[in-house]
Protein backbone atom coordinates (compact mmCIF):
# COMPACT_ATOMS: atom_id res chain seq x y z
CA UNK A 1 0.00 0.00 0.00
CA UNK A 2 1.17 3.35 -0.82
CA UNK A 3 2.36 5.71 2.09
CA UNK A 4 1.14 8.88 1.68
CA UNK A 5 1.98 9.98 5.69
CA UNK A 6 3.96 12.80 4.04
CA UNK A 7 1.76 14.44 2.24
CA UNK A 8 -0.23 15.89 5.27
CA UNK A 9 0.37 18.40 7.41
CA UNK A 10 -0.15 15.84 9.85
CA UNK A 11 -2.39 12.97 10.11
CA UNK A 12 -4.85 13.83 13.12
CA UNK A 13 -6.60 17.04 14.22
CA UNK A 14 -5.21 19.44 17.02
CA UNK A 15 -7.60 22.13 18.47
CA UNK A 16 -4.77 24.22 20.38
CA UNK A 17 -6.97 27.47 21.43
CA UNK A 18 -9.51 26.99 24.19
CA UNK A 19 -12.47 28.17 22.30
CA UNK A 20 -13.43 27.94 18.51
CA UNK A 21 -13.27 29.88 16.66
CA UNK A 22 -9.66 30.93 17.96
CA UNK A 23 -8.84 34.62 18.13
CA UNK A 24 -7.35 35.43 14.66
CA UNK A 25 -10.26 33.36 13.03
CA UNK A 26 -13.12 35.50 14.73
CA UNK A 27 -11.20 38.82 13.90
CA UNK A 28 -11.08 37.60 10.35
CA UNK A 29 -14.49 36.54 10.20
CA UNK A 30 -15.92 39.06 11.42
CA UNK A 31 -13.97 41.17 8.94
CA UNK A 32 -15.58 38.89 6.31
CA UNK A 33 -19.51 39.73 7.44
CA UNK A 34 -18.69 43.35 7.17
CA UNK A 35 -17.18 43.58 3.64
CA UNK A 36 -18.34 40.43 2.06
CA UNK A 37 -21.62 39.59 0.81
CA UNK A 38 -24.40 37.98 2.58
CA UNK A 39 -24.49 34.28 0.28
CA UNK A 40 -21.22 33.81 1.88
CA UNK A 41 -22.39 29.85 3.47
CA UNK A 42 -19.56 27.56 4.93
CA UNK A 43 -17.55 30.04 7.21
CA UNK A 44 -21.23 30.42 8.92
CA UNK A 45 -21.44 26.49 9.51
CA UNK A 46 -17.39 25.72 9.80
CA UNK A 47 -16.52 29.39 11.10
CA UNK A 48 -12.50 29.50 10.62
CA UNK A 49 -10.31 31.34 8.72
CA UNK A 50 -7.91 29.35 6.89
CA UNK A 51 -4.20 29.68 6.94
CA UNK A 52 -2.61 26.92 4.38
CA UNK A 53 -3.30 23.49 4.08
CA UNK A 54 -1.73 20.24 2.93
CA UNK A 55 -2.87 16.56 2.18
CA UNK A 56 -6.26 16.07 3.93
CA UNK A 57 -5.60 19.03 6.64
CA UNK A 58 -6.21 22.40 6.96
CA UNK A 59 -4.72 24.54 9.65
CA UNK A 60 -6.35 27.93 10.45
CA UNK A 61 -4.97 31.47 11.29
CA UNK A 62 -4.96 30.42 15.45
CA UNK A 63 -2.62 26.89 14.43
CA UNK A 64 -5.45 24.48 14.81
CA UNK A 65 -5.20 21.66 12.07
CA UNK A 66 -8.28 20.32 11.15
CA UNK A 67 -9.03 16.71 9.85
CA UNK A 68 -10.59 18.17 6.10
CA UNK A 69 -13.71 15.35 5.14
CA UNK A 70 -14.67 18.02 2.67
CA UNK A 71 -12.23 18.18 0.44
CA UNK A 72 -13.64 21.85 -1.08
CA UNK A 73 -16.66 20.32 -1.71
CA UNK A 74 -14.99 17.30 -3.48
CA UNK A 75 -12.35 19.17 -5.10
CA UNK A 76 -9.49 18.27 -3.56
CA UNK A 77 -9.15 14.81 -5.00
CA UNK A 78 -5.31 14.67 -4.74
CA UNK A 79 -5.11 16.41 -1.81
CA UNK A 80 -4.33 20.24 -0.68
CA UNK A 81 -1.52 21.69 -1.96
CA UNK A 82 -0.35 18.35 -3.39
CA UNK A 83 3.52 18.92 -4.17
CA UNK A 84 3.62 17.21 -7.62
CA UNK A 85 0.64 18.93 -8.90
CA UNK A 86 2.24 22.27 -7.99
CA UNK A 87 5.56 21.40 -9.79
CA UNK A 88 3.61 20.96 -12.92
CA UNK A 89 1.63 24.29 -12.85
CA UNK A 90 4.80 25.92 -11.74
CA UNK A 91 6.77 25.18 -15.27
CA UNK A 92 3.12 25.80 -16.70
CA UNK A 93 3.08 29.26 -15.50
CA UNK A 94 6.68 30.03 -16.26
CA UNK A 95 5.16 29.75 -20.03
CA UNK A 96 2.10 30.88 -20.57
CA UNK A 97 -1.02 31.07 -18.74
CA UNK A 98 -3.69 32.03 -20.55
CA UNK A 99 -4.36 31.03 -23.96
CA UNK A 100 -8.46 31.14 -24.98
CA UNK A 101 -8.63 28.14 -26.77
CA UNK A 102 -5.32 28.40 -28.94
CA UNK A 103 -4.06 24.58 -29.19
CA UNK A 104 -0.80 24.20 -26.23
CA UNK A 105 0.82 21.13 -25.47
CA UNK A 106 -0.38 20.68 -21.83
CA UNK A 107 -4.21 20.79 -23.24
CA UNK A 108 -3.90 18.32 -26.00
CA UNK A 109 -2.15 16.28 -23.27
CA UNK A 110 -5.48 16.24 -20.84
CA UNK A 111 -7.47 15.88 -23.54
CA UNK A 112 -5.73 12.50 -24.27
CA UNK A 113 -5.20 11.89 -20.98
CA UNK A 114 -9.25 12.16 -20.09
CA UNK A 115 -9.69 9.66 -23.47
CA UNK A 116 -7.65 7.45 -22.40
CA UNK A 117 -8.92 6.80 -18.97
CA UNK A 118 -12.79 5.92 -20.84
CA UNK A 119 -14.03 2.27 -21.35
CA UNK A 120 -11.63 0.98 -23.64
CA UNK A 121 -14.38 0.28 -26.01
CA UNK A 122 -15.83 4.17 -26.09
CA UNK A 123 -11.92 5.83 -25.99
CA UNK A 124 -12.01 6.25 -29.43
CA UNK A 125 -15.78 7.59 -30.12
CA UNK A 126 -15.77 10.82 -27.74
CA UNK A 127 -14.26 13.82 -27.85
CA UNK A 128 -13.45 16.60 -25.54
CA UNK A 129 -14.68 20.65 -25.23
CA UNK A 130 -13.69 22.99 -22.69
CA UNK A 131 -15.96 26.15 -21.81
CA UNK A 132 -15.72 28.62 -18.81
CA UNK A 133 -14.15 26.89 -15.72
CA UNK A 134 -17.61 26.56 -13.49
CA UNK A 135 -19.13 22.67 -13.31
CA UNK A 136 -22.15 25.22 -13.99
CA UNK A 137 -20.62 26.03 -17.18
CA UNK A 138 -19.90 22.66 -18.44
CA UNK A 139 -23.73 21.85 -17.64
CA UNK A 140 -24.81 24.96 -19.50
CA UNK A 141 -22.62 23.61 -22.52
CA UNK A 142 -23.80 20.17 -22.19
CA UNK A 143 -27.89 20.83 -22.19
CA UNK A 144 -26.72 23.36 -25.30
CA UNK A 145 -24.63 21.01 -27.56
CA UNK A 146 -28.08 18.45 -26.54
CA UNK A 147 -30.50 20.99 -27.75
CA UNK A 148 -29.03 22.08 -31.04
CA UNK A 149 -28.07 18.18 -31.57
CA UNK A 150 -31.70 17.39 -31.43
CA UNK A 151 -33.52 20.53 -31.94
CA UNK A 152 -35.73 20.08 -29.02
CA UNK A 153 -35.97 22.07 -26.15
CA UNK A 154 -37.11 19.97 -23.18
CA UNK A 155 -34.86 18.36 -20.14
CA UNK A 156 -35.75 16.12 -17.62
CA UNK A 157 -33.46 15.90 -14.25
CA UNK A 158 -33.68 13.99 -11.12
CA UNK A 159 -35.47 14.39 -7.89
CA UNK A 160 -32.31 14.94 -5.28
CA UNK A 161 -29.76 16.47 -8.13
CA UNK A 162 -27.81 19.04 -8.14
CA UNK A 163 -26.42 20.63 -10.75
CA UNK A 164 -25.17 24.37 -10.24
CA UNK A 165 -25.96 27.91 -9.96
CA UNK A 166 -26.14 29.15 -13.31
CA UNK A 167 -30.02 30.18 -14.85
CA UNK A 168 -29.77 26.87 -16.41
CA UNK A 169 -27.96 24.57 -13.82
CA UNK A 170 -30.04 25.73 -11.23
CA UNK A 171 -33.12 25.03 -13.39
CA UNK A 172 -32.13 21.26 -13.49
CA UNK A 173 -31.31 21.26 -9.78
CA UNK A 174 -34.27 20.11 -7.92
CA UNK A 175 -33.88 21.92 -4.26
CA UNK A 176 -36.73 24.87 -4.74
CA UNK A 177 -35.05 26.72 -1.67
CA UNK A 178 -32.03 27.46 -4.15
CA UNK A 179 -34.99 29.16 -6.55
CA UNK A 180 -37.46 30.65 -4.51
CA UNK A 181 -38.36 34.51 -5.73
CA UNK A 182 -36.20 33.59 -8.94
CA UNK A 183 -38.92 33.57 -12.10
CA UNK A 184 -38.15 32.95 -15.34
CA UNK A 185 -35.03 30.17 -15.45
CA UNK A 186 -34.54 27.85 -18.18
CA UNK A 187 -38.14 26.56 -19.24
CA UNK A 188 -39.14 23.50 -19.95
CA UNK A 189 -37.55 21.14 -16.89
CA UNK A 190 -39.55 18.33 -15.42
CA UNK A 191 -38.37 15.79 -12.55
CA UNK A 192 -38.15 12.18 -12.75
CA UNK A 193 -37.86 10.40 -9.42
CA UNK A 194 -34.09 9.24 -8.80
CA UNK A 195 -33.93 5.73 -7.42
CA UNK A 196 -32.63 6.06 -3.57
CA UNK A 197 -32.25 2.83 -2.23
CA UNK A 198 -32.44 3.27 1.26
CA UNK A 199 -35.77 4.84 0.42
CA UNK A 200 -37.02 2.59 -2.05
CA UNK A 201 -40.24 1.19 0.62
CA UNK A 202 -40.76 4.64 2.87
CA UNK A 203 -40.90 7.27 0.29
CA UNK A 204 -41.42 5.07 -3.19
CA UNK A 205 -37.76 5.70 -4.42
CA UNK A 206 -37.63 1.70 -5.83
CA UNK A 207 -35.49 1.14 -8.82
CA UNK A 208 -38.72 -0.36 -10.49
CA UNK A 209 -41.11 2.54 -9.86
CA UNK A 210 -38.70 5.06 -10.85
CA UNK A 211 -37.79 3.88 -13.58
CA UNK A 212 -41.60 2.95 -15.04
CA UNK A 213 -42.72 6.34 -13.39
CA UNK A 214 -39.80 7.79 -15.87
CA UNK A 215 -40.40 5.92 -19.08
CA UNK A 216 -44.31 6.72 -19.16
CA UNK A 217 -43.02 10.73 -18.98
CA UNK A 218 -41.23 9.64 -22.67
CA UNK A 219 -43.90 7.12 -23.73
CA UNK A 220 -47.32 8.66 -22.71
CA UNK A 221 -48.82 11.04 -25.28
CA UNK A 222 -50.44 12.64 -22.03
CA UNK A 223 -47.59 12.80 -19.91
CA UNK A 224 -47.79 16.69 -20.11
CA UNK A 225 -43.87 16.70 -21.42
CA UNK A 226 -42.96 17.46 -24.60
CA UNK A 227 -40.13 14.83 -26.02
CA UNK A 228 -37.10 15.83 -24.36
CA UNK A 229 -33.71 16.74 -25.66
CA UNK A 230 -31.72 15.24 -23.41
CA UNK A 231 -31.51 14.06 -19.30
CA UNK A 232 -29.20 15.27 -16.70
CA UNK A 233 -28.52 12.71 -14.28
CA UNK A 234 -25.68 12.04 -11.67
CA UNK A 235 -24.72 8.35 -11.82
CA UNK A 236 -23.90 8.95 -7.82
CA UNK A 237 -25.90 11.75 -5.77
CA UNK A 238 -23.92 13.83 -4.36
CA UNK A 239 -25.37 16.99 -2.86
CA UNK A 240 -28.33 14.57 -2.84
CA UNK A 241 -26.76 12.67 -0.07
CA UNK A 242 -24.09 10.74 -1.93
CA UNK A 243 -26.65 8.12 -2.93
CA UNK A 244 -25.77 5.37 -5.01
CA UNK A 245 -28.71 3.58 -7.20
CA UNK A 246 -29.41 0.21 -7.35
CA UNK A 247 -27.51 -2.19 -9.37
CA UNK A 248 -28.88 -1.74 -13.38
CA UNK A 249 -30.80 1.47 -12.39
CA UNK A 250 -28.17 3.26 -14.49
CA UNK A 251 -27.97 1.42 -17.70
CA UNK A 252 -32.09 0.32 -17.69
CA UNK A 253 -32.74 4.88 -17.64
CA UNK A 254 -29.71 4.82 -20.27
CA UNK A 255 -31.68 1.79 -22.49
CA UNK A 256 -35.48 3.88 -21.73
CA UNK A 257 -33.73 7.03 -22.71
CA UNK A 258 -32.12 5.37 -25.95
CA UNK A 259 -35.75 3.90 -27.24
CA UNK A 260 -37.27 7.19 -27.39
CA UNK A 261 -34.26 9.21 -28.81
CA UNK A 262 -33.38 11.30 -25.86
CA UNK A 263 -29.65 12.04 -25.18
CA UNK A 264 -28.19 11.22 -22.30
CA UNK A 265 -26.11 13.84 -20.05
CA UNK A 266 -23.80 12.29 -16.87
CA UNK A 267 -23.26 15.35 -14.59
CA UNK A 268 -19.50 13.63 -13.21
CA UNK A 269 -18.93 17.17 -11.54
CA UNK A 270 -18.55 15.63 -8.26
CA UNK A 271 -18.61 11.72 -8.81
CA UNK A 272 -15.73 11.57 -11.38
CA UNK A 273 -12.42 12.34 -11.23
CA UNK A 274 -11.21 9.02 -9.44
CA UNK A 275 -13.57 9.65 -5.94
CA UNK A 276 -15.28 6.52 -6.53
CA UNK A 277 -12.62 4.57 -7.48
CA UNK A 278 -13.01 5.16 -10.96
CA UNK A 279 -12.00 7.39 -13.26
CA UNK A 280 -15.99 8.38 -13.68
CA UNK A 281 -19.01 7.34 -11.11
CA UNK A 282 -20.79 5.56 -14.60
CA UNK A 283 -17.23 3.20 -14.78
CA UNK A 284 -18.84 0.93 -12.35
CA UNK A 285 -21.82 0.28 -14.56
CA UNK A 286 -22.58 -0.59 -18.16
CA UNK A 287 -24.39 2.45 -18.67
CA UNK A 288 -22.90 4.51 -21.62
CA UNK A 289 -24.00 8.39 -21.88
CA UNK A 290 -23.73 10.63 -24.68
CA UNK A 291 -22.32 13.76 -22.97
CA UNK A 292 -20.56 13.53 -19.61
CA UNK A 293 -19.71 16.39 -17.66
CA UNK A 294 -16.76 17.01 -15.56
CA UNK A 295 -15.11 19.57 -13.61
CA UNK A 296 -13.88 20.00 -9.72
CA UNK A 297 -11.35 16.97 -9.18
CA UNK A 298 -10.11 17.53 -12.42
CA UNK A 299 -8.45 21.02 -11.67
CA UNK A 300 -5.79 18.62 -9.17
CA UNK A 301 -5.01 20.78 -6.40
CA UNK A 302 -8.59 23.29 -6.99
CA UNK A 303 -7.53 25.49 -9.77
CA UNK A 304 -10.94 25.61 -11.81
CA UNK A 305 -11.63 23.75 -14.97
CA UNK A 306 -14.61 21.99 -16.21
CA UNK A 307 -15.62 20.33 -20.01
CA UNK A 308 -17.89 18.25 -21.21
CA UNK A 309 -16.75 14.48 -23.16
CA UNK A 310 -19.10 13.84 -25.76
CA UNK A 311 -19.87 11.06 -28.69
CA UNK A 312 -18.16 12.07 -31.86
CA UNK A 313 -21.50 12.19 -33.58
CA UNK A 314 -23.44 14.46 -31.29
CA UNK A 315 -20.53 16.93 -32.81
CA UNK A 316 -23.49 19.66 -33.87
CA UNK A 317 -22.10 23.38 -32.86
CA UNK A 318 -20.11 25.65 -35.00
CA UNK A 319 -17.23 27.16 -33.80
CA UNK A 320 -17.99 29.89 -31.17
CA UNK A 321 -21.21 28.38 -30.31
CA UNK A 322 -20.08 27.31 -26.66
CA UNK A 323 -17.26 30.41 -25.42
CA UNK A 324 -15.96 31.75 -22.28
CA UNK A 325 -12.84 34.13 -21.49
CA UNK A 326 -11.22 31.20 -19.42
CA UNK A 327 -11.78 27.90 -20.95
CA UNK A 328 -9.21 25.85 -20.62
CA UNK A 329 -6.71 27.84 -18.71
CA UNK A 330 -3.13 26.46 -18.88
CA UNK A 331 -2.20 26.66 -15.12
CA UNK A 332 -5.55 24.70 -14.68
CA UNK A 333 -4.68 22.20 -17.23
CA UNK A 334 -1.08 21.52 -16.23
CA UNK A 335 -2.90 21.02 -12.47
CA UNK A 336 -4.93 18.31 -14.27
CA UNK A 337 -1.63 17.12 -15.99
CA UNK A 338 -0.03 17.11 -12.67
CA UNK A 339 -2.85 15.21 -10.95
CA UNK A 340 -3.34 12.58 -14.03
CA UNK A 341 0.29 11.46 -13.44
CA UNK A 342 -0.16 11.30 -9.62
CA UNK A 343 -3.27 9.35 -9.67
CA UNK A 344 -0.98 7.11 -12.18
CA UNK A 345 2.22 6.81 -10.40
CA UNK A 346 0.87 6.13 -7.42
CA UNK A 347 -2.02 3.67 -8.05
CA UNK A 348 -4.97 5.90 -6.87
CA UNK A 349 -7.72 3.88 -7.42
CA UNK A 350 -6.21 0.98 -5.51
CA UNK A 351 -5.62 3.07 -2.77
CA UNK A 352 -9.27 4.54 -2.72
CA UNK A 353 -10.62 0.87 -2.42
CA UNK A 354 -8.35 0.31 0.18
CA UNK A 355 -9.28 3.54 2.24
CA UNK A 356 -13.25 2.76 1.38
CA UNK A 357 -12.87 -0.52 2.87
CA UNK A 358 -11.45 0.96 6.55
CA UNK A 359 -13.90 3.81 6.23
CA UNK A 360 -17.16 1.87 5.47
CA UNK A 361 -16.03 -1.23 8.32
CA UNK A 362 -15.19 1.66 10.53
CA UNK A 363 -18.77 3.39 10.38
CA UNK A 364 -20.72 0.11 9.83
CA UNK A 365 -19.52 -0.82 13.28
CA UNK A 366 -20.85 2.70 14.39
CA UNK A 367 -24.18 2.35 12.99
CA UNK A 368 -24.40 -0.96 14.87
CA UNK A 369 -23.31 0.91 17.82
CA UNK A 370 -25.61 4.22 17.84
CA UNK A 371 -29.63 3.87 16.81
CA UNK A 372 -29.22 7.04 14.93
CA UNK A 373 -27.56 5.57 11.89
CA UNK A 374 -30.17 4.75 9.48
CA UNK A 375 -27.96 4.09 6.31
CA UNK A 376 -24.27 3.91 5.76
CA UNK A 377 -23.43 3.95 1.69
CA UNK A 378 -21.16 5.10 -0.65
CA UNK A 379 -18.84 4.09 -3.18
CA UNK A 380 -15.21 4.86 -3.05
CA UNK A 381 -14.65 8.26 -1.08
CA UNK A 382 -17.76 9.16 -1.60
CA UNK A 383 -19.84 8.15 1.49
CA UNK A 384 -22.73 8.92 2.91
CA UNK A 385 -23.84 8.29 6.46
CA UNK A 386 -28.31 9.00 7.12
CA UNK A 387 -29.25 10.19 10.25
CA UNK A 388 -33.16 9.20 11.36
CA UNK A 389 -35.26 9.36 14.33
CA UNK A 390 -35.71 5.85 14.30
CA UNK A 391 -34.97 3.02 12.35
CA UNK A 392 -38.55 2.09 11.53
CA UNK A 393 -39.95 4.89 10.06
CA UNK A 394 -36.80 6.44 8.66
CA UNK A 395 -37.79 10.15 10.00
CA UNK A 396 -35.17 12.48 9.08
CA UNK A 397 -33.38 13.74 12.05
CA UNK A 398 -31.47 17.08 10.66
CA UNK A 399 -31.11 18.31 14.04
CA UNK A 400 -29.16 16.12 15.12
CA UNK A 401 -26.96 16.42 11.84
CA UNK A 402 -26.87 19.71 12.76
CA UNK A 403 -25.41 19.61 16.39
CA UNK A 404 -23.26 16.77 15.69
CA UNK A 405 -21.03 18.59 12.93
CA UNK A 406 -20.95 21.27 15.09
CA UNK A 407 -19.45 18.62 17.95
CA UNK A 408 -17.29 17.12 15.13
CA UNK A 409 -15.94 20.93 14.30
CA UNK A 410 -14.99 21.39 18.40
CA UNK A 411 -12.68 18.54 17.91
CA UNK A 412 -11.36 18.94 14.85
CA UNK A 413 -13.26 17.25 11.82
CA UNK A 414 -14.73 19.12 9.34
CA UNK A 415 -17.58 17.59 6.65
CA UNK A 416 -20.41 18.79 4.47
CA UNK A 417 -24.09 17.94 5.27
CA UNK A 418 -26.51 17.67 2.83
CA UNK A 419 -29.55 15.06 1.37
CA UNK A 420 -33.30 15.49 0.49
CA UNK A 421 -33.84 16.57 4.43
CA UNK A 422 -30.57 17.80 5.31
CA UNK A 423 -29.78 14.69 7.44
CA UNK A 424 -26.91 13.10 5.24
CA UNK A 425 -23.43 13.36 6.71
CA UNK A 426 -21.07 13.83 3.45
CA UNK A 427 -18.03 11.71 3.55
CA UNK A 428 -15.48 13.33 0.69
CA UNK A 429 -11.84 12.99 1.99
CA UNK A 430 -9.20 13.58 -0.33
CA UNK A 431 -8.18 10.54 -1.98
CA UNK A 432 -5.05 10.06 -0.64
CA UNK A 433 -5.95 9.80 3.60
CA UNK A 434 -3.88 7.67 5.13
CA UNK A 435 -5.11 4.86 7.51
CA UNK A 436 -3.73 7.08 10.45
CA UNK A 437 -6.38 10.04 9.29
CA UNK A 438 -9.13 7.49 8.82
CA UNK A 439 -8.70 6.35 12.32
CA UNK A 440 -8.59 9.96 13.90
CA UNK A 441 -11.48 10.75 12.26
CA UNK A 442 -13.29 7.81 13.05
CA UNK A 443 -12.46 8.34 16.54
CA UNK A 444 -13.79 11.79 16.43
CA UNK A 445 -17.23 10.76 14.85
CA UNK A 446 -17.79 8.31 17.43
CA UNK A 447 -17.21 10.34 20.43
CA UNK A 448 -19.34 12.54 18.66
CA UNK A 449 -22.09 10.14 18.42
CA UNK A 450 -21.67 9.38 22.05
CA UNK A 451 -22.38 12.74 22.40
CA UNK A 452 -25.12 14.10 20.74
CA UNK A 453 -26.93 10.51 21.25
CA UNK A 454 -26.85 10.66 25.01
CA UNK A 455 -28.02 14.40 24.34
CA UNK A 456 -30.33 13.71 22.39
CA UNK A 457 -32.28 10.84 23.49
CA UNK A 458 -32.04 12.01 26.76
CA UNK A 459 -34.44 14.70 26.29
CA UNK A 460 -36.98 13.37 24.14
CA UNK A 461 -35.87 11.60 20.69
CA UNK A 462 -38.32 14.07 18.89
CA UNK A 463 -37.25 17.00 20.41
CA UNK A 464 -36.05 19.46 17.62
CA UNK A 465 -34.33 21.91 19.81
CA UNK A 466 -30.28 21.64 19.59
CA UNK A 467 -29.26 20.92 23.13
CA UNK A 468 -27.23 24.02 23.96
CA UNK A 469 -24.53 22.28 25.37
CA UNK A 470 -23.37 20.87 22.21
C1 LIG B 1 -22.94 17.17 -9.48
C2 LIG B 1 -22.64 18.63 -9.60
N1 LIG B 1 -22.87 19.26 -10.78
C3 LIG B 1 -22.61 20.57 -10.94
C4 LIG B 1 -22.09 21.32 -9.91
C5 LIG B 1 -21.81 22.79 -10.11
O1 LIG B 1 -20.45 23.03 -10.14
P1 LIG B 1 -19.91 24.53 -9.81
O2 LIG B 1 -20.23 24.81 -8.39
O3 LIG B 1 -18.43 24.46 -10.08
O4 LIG B 1 -20.59 25.44 -10.76
C6 LIG B 1 -21.83 20.72 -8.68
C7 LIG B 1 -21.30 21.49 -7.54
O5 LIG B 1 -21.34 21.10 -6.40
C8 LIG B 1 -22.12 19.34 -8.52
O6 LIG B 1 -21.90 18.71 -7.36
Amino acid sequence: MENFSKMHLSETSNIQTSELPGIKSRALLQLQEEIEGNNVSYPKKMPIAIKKAKGAIIEDVDGNHFIDFFAGCGVLNVGHSNAEVLKSVQEQIENVIHVLDFPTKVKLDVIQEILAQLPPELKNEYKVSFGGPTGSDAIESAIKLAKIKTGRDTIISFTGGYHGMSAGALAITSDISFRNNISSLMPNVHFAPFNYPYRAKSNNYGKHFCLSYFENMLQNNHSGISKPAAIVVEPIQGEGGNIVPEKGYLEELVRIAHKYDVLVIFDEIQCGFFRTGEFLGFMHTKAIPDIITISKGLGGIGLPLSGIIYRKDIEAWSPGAHIGTFRGNQASLAAAKGAFDFVKKHNIKEHVKNMEVLLMEGLKTLQNKYAVIGDVRGKGLMIGVEIVKDLESKAPFPEFVAAFRKTCFNKGLLFEVGGHYDNVIRILPPLNITPKIIASALAIIDAAFEINYELFSCESIYNTEIPASV
